[in-house]
């Protein structure tokens, strides 16, 4: 996808299926595009970050993410925004454990963690908690 397509918004960061910074959907549903062979995608619908936003303008989930400041180095930010884009179509109201299970696979290096949650919170139309509430609910999860 990064070198023949040009799709470069998935980044190749561990290439063994323990960052989640590969993810795109796969027919809706988020997997490691390093753990998958091509021919194993054949014939499947696949979503990469730059498939999402729709005629120059990006989703509810990606603003969130601009308002939230929810990325610092970017590299983890399209990992996340797939995982969470595939939580909020089969979850449109989700809880601050839901995104939090959603993301399991993803990490964040930077420590953007919280400002994800408030992200996917805002997107999902619910009452953004504080950062220090997420920070918080974080520690209890
Ligand atoms: S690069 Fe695929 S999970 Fe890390
Ligand atoms: S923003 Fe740098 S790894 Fe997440």
């Amino acid at each position: 996808m990064r070198d023949h397509a040009g799709l470069t918004g998935a980044k190749e960061v561990c290439d063994r299926g323990t960052c989640g910074a590969c993810t795109v959907l796969l027919d809706g549903e988020p997997v490691y595009a390093c753990m998958m062979l091509a021919i194993q995608a054949q014939g499947r619908e696949i979503t990469t970050v730059e498939g999402l936003a729709r005629n120059g303008n990006l989703t509810a989930l990606q603003e969130a993410f601009v308002d939230k400041d929810a990325s610092m180095c970017g590299y983890c930010t399209p990992g996340f925004v797939m995982s969470l884009t595939a939580l909020l179509r089969r979850n449109p109201h989700p809880t601050p454990a839901d995104i939090h299970h959603a993301c399991a696979g993803n990490l964040c290096r930077c420590g953007t963690q919280p400002r994800i949650v408030q992200a996917a919170l805002q997107a999902s139309g619910v009452e953004v908690l504080s950062r220090t509430e997420v920070i918080s609910y974080a520690h209890l999860a």
